[in-house]
């Protein structure tokens, strides 16, 4: 049973805010608080229980049960199973998604974080549920870490609440794409403004041209409620299934002109 804690949302408007800015108090009982931004993972992670409390019970996230669901209704539109797919769940966290995958059986999980905190959270608070959890940049891998994830042979990618606004970036994604079989099987969910062509960040330019390019077969779009925001409005966002054709090439990368 995890530990409970004292939390207070800002009584200001928050509403200026941008996503990875928000943040909320943690009290401690007597008097004094601290002020945490929700994206300080490394924070949060070092307390066993607060992410769940906030962004689970408080929050209402329910990305991890929908990625999930919209993968196997994916998979349902061929003869692939679930319980035989090895899986790579990027920005992994302290598997939060792993754990709601897992529930439904998989062959292998491999979970890949930035900050050792999410490794060391899913060790502490979800002992078992990945086969192997690299902390790694995948930004910048190094050809042993390439060659040490590909050594599971990943056939399938997963990424929860962790694409776009600061975390991780569109040559993550697309190196995490790459890594996986060259018909593996995608699952992720992004922010419902990334589909818009008014945004033309980095990642939205990438999720866009990816989605309708030769290099993913769509099966699978969902719009649903990925949590409440701090002042409490539903913050939208898409769920997307679909199957990996090719990986994507060098100059097709180049020509989306990211940022670094
Ligand atoms: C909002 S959490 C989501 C965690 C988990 N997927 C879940 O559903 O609860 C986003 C995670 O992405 C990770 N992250 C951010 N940038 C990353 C990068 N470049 N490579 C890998 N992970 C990254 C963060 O450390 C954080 O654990």
């Amino acid at each position: 049973m995890l530990k409970r804690y004292r939390i207070q949302f800002p009584q200001t408007d928050v509403g200026e805010l941008s996503q990875d800015e928000v943040y909320f108090y943690l009290l401690n009982g007597q008097g004094e608080k601290t002020k945490i931004r929700l994206h300080e993972y490394e924070r949060i992670y070092r307390i066993p229980g607060l992410y769940e409390q906030v962004v689970y019970d408080r929050l209402k996230c329910q990305s991890p049960s929908t990625v999930t669901d919209v993968l196997k209704y994916t998979l349902s539109q061929s003869d692939q199973r679930l319980n035989e797919l090895r899986v790579l769940d990027l920005g992994a966290g302290n598997g939060m998604a792993g754990e709601e995958l897992k529930k439904h059986g998989v062959s292998r999980l491999i979970g890949v974080d930035i900050i050792p905190e999410a490794r060391e959270a899913t060790e502490r608070d979800r002992p078992g549920i990945y086969d192997a959890y690299y902390v790694m940049d995948l930004c910048a891998l190094t050809s042993d870490e390439r060659e040490e994830i590909t050594s599971w042979s990943p056939e399938c990618l997963i990424s929860v609440a962790a694409l776009g606004f600061g975390d991780i970036p569109a040559q993550a994604f697309l190196e995490a794409f790459n890594l996986i079989a060259q018909h593996g099987w995608v699952s992720f969910n992004i922010k419902e403004t990334f589909l818009d062509r008014t945004d033309e960040s980095g990642f939205s330019t990438l999720i866009r041209e990816l989605i309708f390019s030769k290099y993913l077969d769509l099966y699978h779009l969902q719009r649903y409620r990925h949590r409440y925001s701090l002042e409490g409005e539903p913050l939208y966002y898409f769920a997307l299934g679909g199957k990996k054709t090719a990986h994507v090439p060098a100059p097709f990368i180049e020509s989306l002109q990211l940022p670094d």
